[in-house]
């Protein structure tokens, strides 16, 4: 017998995501470089399918069925190269190298570009959902070669998510560095997400003095309207768990320093270049470096500010409906940005994404799933050029209703000394669009006050130029 497919590094997500391919009928082939590991899966999870454990790189090739599809689940960077180039040269061309790590876009396009050479296809593919969506299904974004989703995007289909209406929450996203460019942009999404519940937490706790116990009943009352999502859901879970050894919330026991392994950053870099504004992305890459940065917070613990003095009962009611409101315009933000950007890359790579296609594989599997995709996908299906979510009629006349308690919500974030720089820099990015004037015309100014930098006109075509020095006439550039 020859395996379907094969997956090599079996760490939890390459071990589920194999399971996942056994348990949907299919021969798999396993590998890892630690020999006890693939025993180890074979052992104990031998009996969920068919798994043809193997121990050399060579082994692993002759296992599996022409043309080969070969999953590797290995840290991104080097340990992903090291990968790539053990295994090419025992392949053949048609043959299929699926890259289901965190890789960088750039990364992608630069391996699926050499080893088309050889006449590999290359499929660059996010996999989100964590140990748990790779096992029963996660959300999957595979880039590389349209032909090679012909042969491998049925078998996606069948191990991936299904959103509610039935639909597999896969899609060929597009060629080369595309699906981990989208995945990329889903994490940066996913740190926005987590910023701005992050936010709500702090203000019900501050401005409104509610317990964490309290704040979950809060969450778990939203997540049955239209913030109804998987990050909602689980911050009520962790809002709720009781620490065992000191009995305190466990939110109160644990170091107040968010880690991150760089996909939120990637997304912030790549928007730079990209010129695309994602501050509300950046803002919550930010907070996660603000808050490791101990010292710094911990030399600043004099500075002079207003303590946070909790509402009564009534008001911290309407103020954590207001609070609601202020989540969830921000998060309508958040993806307008998140999704400019992806057009952009989109647009700078010649990729031809479909935005629609993109949230609705985010429907189900993914750590950002949420009825709110749904949404999305409906007005991506209204109007398929779009030009930003705050254009849709039903986003734009959400964000209408919410905008007061918005503002509301930042007012006391400021005037209590509660920092939200994810609410806030929603609300700038909405203000800013819908601003008819910006001071970016004296930014034009200054600029060529100090450099004849030139500016345009309101009222006439051309490049112009103030002899600043001198008599302050203008002259055509
Ligand atoms: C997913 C997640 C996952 C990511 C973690 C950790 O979609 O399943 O995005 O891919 O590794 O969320 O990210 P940080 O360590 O950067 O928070």
């Amino acid at each position: 017998t020859s395996a379907q497919i094969g997956v090599t590094g079996l760490a939890v997500m390459g071990r589920n995501l194999a399971r996942n391919f056994a348990r949907n009928g299919y021969t798999v082939a396993v590998h890892n470089r630690t020999v006890a590991r693939t025993k180890a899966l074979v052992e104990e999870f031998g009996s969920e399918g068919d798994f043809i454990g193997t121990e050399t790189a060579e082994e692993f090739v002759a296992a599996l069925e022409r043309p080969r599809r070969l999953v590797i689940m290995v840290k991104a960077g080097g340990p992903t190269d090291a990968v790539i180039e053990e295994f090419a040269p025992l392949l053949e061309p048609g043959d299929m190298i699926i890259d289901g790590g965190n890789a960088h876009f750039a990364d992608t396009r630069r391996r699926e570009k050499a080893l088309r050479e050889q006449g590999i296809h290359f499929v660059g593919m996010g996999v989100s959902g964590g140990e748990e969506g790779a096992l029963h299904g996660p959300s999957i974004m595979p880039g590389g070669p349209k032909e090679s989703y012909d042969s491998l995007g049925p078998m996606l289909e069948k191990i991936s998510a299904k959103a509610k209406d039935g639909a597999p929450c896969v899609t060929h996203v597009g060629p080369d560095g595309a699906g981990h460019f989208v995945k990329m942009v889903h994490n940066g999404i996913e740190y926005a997400d987590m910023q701005l519940i992050g936010e709500a937490y702090q203000l019900l706790r501050d401005v409104a003095g509610y317990s964490p116990a309290e704040i979950a009943e809060i969450f778990r009352t939203w997540n049955q309207g239209r913030l109804d999502s998987y990050l909602i859901e689980i911050t009520a879970e962790v809002l709720s768990h009781v620490d065992a050894a000191t009995g305190k919330p466990f939110v109160d026991v644990v170091v107040d320093q968010a880690e991150q392994k760089g996909t939120g950053r990637w997304t912030v870099q790549i928007a730079l270049d990209l010129g695309v504004p994602v501050s509300g992305i950046a803002e919550a890459v930010f907070a996660r470096s603000l808050s490791g940065h101990a010292g710094l917070r911990e030399a600043s613990q004099g500075l002079a500010g207003p303590k946070a003095a909790p509402l009564g009962k009534e008001e911290a009611a309407a103020f954590a409906d207001r609070v609601e409101q202020a989540l969830y315009a921000s998060k309508i933000v958040s993806y307008t940005q998140g999704f400019h950007e992806i057009a952009a890359g989109s647009e700078e790579y010649g990729w031809d994404v479909d935005l629609g296609a993109v949230s609705a594989i985010w429907r189900g599997g993914c750590i950002i799933r949420a009825a709110f995709l749904d949404r999305i996908r409906a007005a991506y299906d209204a109007r398929a050029d779009l030009p930003s979510l705050l254009s849709d009629e039903t986003f734009a006349r959400e964000i209408a209703d919410a905008q007061d308690d918005w503002r509301e919500v930042v007012i006391a974030g400021v005037r209590q000394g509660v920092p939200t720089p994810g609410f806030s820099a929603a609300l700038a990015y909405y203000d800013a669009l819908r601003a008819s004037r910006l001071p970016a015309a004296l930014t034009q100014g200054q600029r060529d006050f100090f450099g004849a930098h030139t500016y345009r006109r309101v009222d006439r075509e051309g490049a112009f130029h103030t002899l600043w020095g001198g008599d302050r006439s203008e002259v055509s550039a």
